[in-house]
């Protein structure tokens, strides 16, 4: 992994290349470098595993690639946006430049919390830092820093090259002026934001928590198979995933931490059902691990139980 070169092609103009650091290169933070890359900024993607940087760079390739292939962007236009992207292993490669940073490293607060009191370090005064989490308060974190005006949440969606919404979470000291400015970030990429305040799941992860627990609990009583309870989802309500596809993509353990969260924040509601805890017990993560609700093959196709 390379350290940070400097790009000299453009001079820096935030209002047309915004410089944006992204931190962690796991499967939001690649997608949202690729996303920001393609609306003309500038991105330093930092991760301080060098094998998740260079797959994540791989995968941006590829899917930068793909939209030359739907005749999305021109060959030449993926050129340049691959050239717009630089790589880091070190929080250090950020600069006084930079315009914003976005977090995406796993969604745990304590390491959230160091991590925005590092970056703060190395950024301009004027550099609104940004948090991918999914549930975790925005406010917190942006009080571990000294200026949490400028903290703000981007709540981008799986897959991130494809997902129209960004949920913009408003803080408790968020300005106006941050949130102005993440939602002319978002506009500019070709994002749809709503603005939301700072309670915990925001609007998306709330309510798809809720439902997918009731489906487990569906599941567990025997109302209908998960086959069927997915069907009813897509084909009754227009749903364009069943719940247990979608868990099985987002992990059944990462939805069992945001339901505990959940659960302790907002209430019993939220109470996580007894057979996800138990199908995340038995070490069935979902697409990941081969196996969640359902078993996959290793060509990620669906196995017949
Ligand atoms: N996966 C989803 O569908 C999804 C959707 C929306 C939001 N989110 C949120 O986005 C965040 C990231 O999730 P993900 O699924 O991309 O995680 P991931 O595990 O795929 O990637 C996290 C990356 O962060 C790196 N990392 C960890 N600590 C670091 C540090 N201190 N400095 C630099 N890099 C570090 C890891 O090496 C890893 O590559 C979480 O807060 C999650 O809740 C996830």
């Amino acid at each position: 992994v390379s350290e940070r070169q400097p790009v000299e092609a453009h001079e820096h103009d935030p209002a047309v290349t915004p410089s944006v650091g992204v931190v962690g290169a796991g499967i939001m933070g690649r997608g949202i470098a690729a996303v920001l890359v393609l609306a003309e900024a500038r991105v330093v993607l930092i991760d301080d595993d060098a094998g998740a940087l260079e797959r994540s760079v791989k995968i941006i390739e590829r899917d930068v690639g793909r939209e030359v292939a739907r005749r999305t962007i021109t060959a030449a236009a993926a050129e340049a946006a691959m050239s717009r992207l630089e790589t880091a292993s070190e929080i250090a490669a950020l600069t006084e430049d930079e315009d914003f940073v976005i977090e995406a490293i796993p969604e745990n607060l304590e390491l959230k919390k160091r991590l925005f009191r590092e970056m703060e370090e190395r950024v301009g005064a004027d550099t609104i830092l940004a948090t991918n989490t999914s549930a975790k308060s925005v406010t917190e974190l942006a009080a571990v820093t000294a200026r949490p005006g400028h903290v703000v949440g981007l709540h981008f969606f799986n897959p991130p090259l494809r997902m129209k919404l960004v949920e913009i979470v408003r803080g408790m000291m968020t300005t106006d002026e941050t949130v102005a400015r993440a939602a002319a970030l978002c506009a500019g990429a070709g994002k749809e934001t709503v603005t939301v305040a700072d309670r915990p799941g925001f609007v998306t992860t709330r309510i798809n928590a809720l439902i997918g627990n009731e489906a487990f609990n569906m599941l567990m009583e025997g109302v209908a198979s998960a086959e069927d309870i997915d069907m009813a989802l897509k084909l009754g309500l227009n749903h364009p995933m069943g719940p247990f596809e979608l868990v099985d993509l987002v992990g059944l353990d990462t939805r069992l931490a945001v339901l505990r969260h959940l659960h302790a924040t907002l209430g019993e509601r939220f109470r996580p059902s007894p057979l996800l805890v138990q199908t995340v017990g038995a070490g069935r993560l979902g697409r990941k691990s081969g196996a969640g609700v359902y078993r996959y093959e290793a060509d990620g196709g669906r196995a017949d139980d």
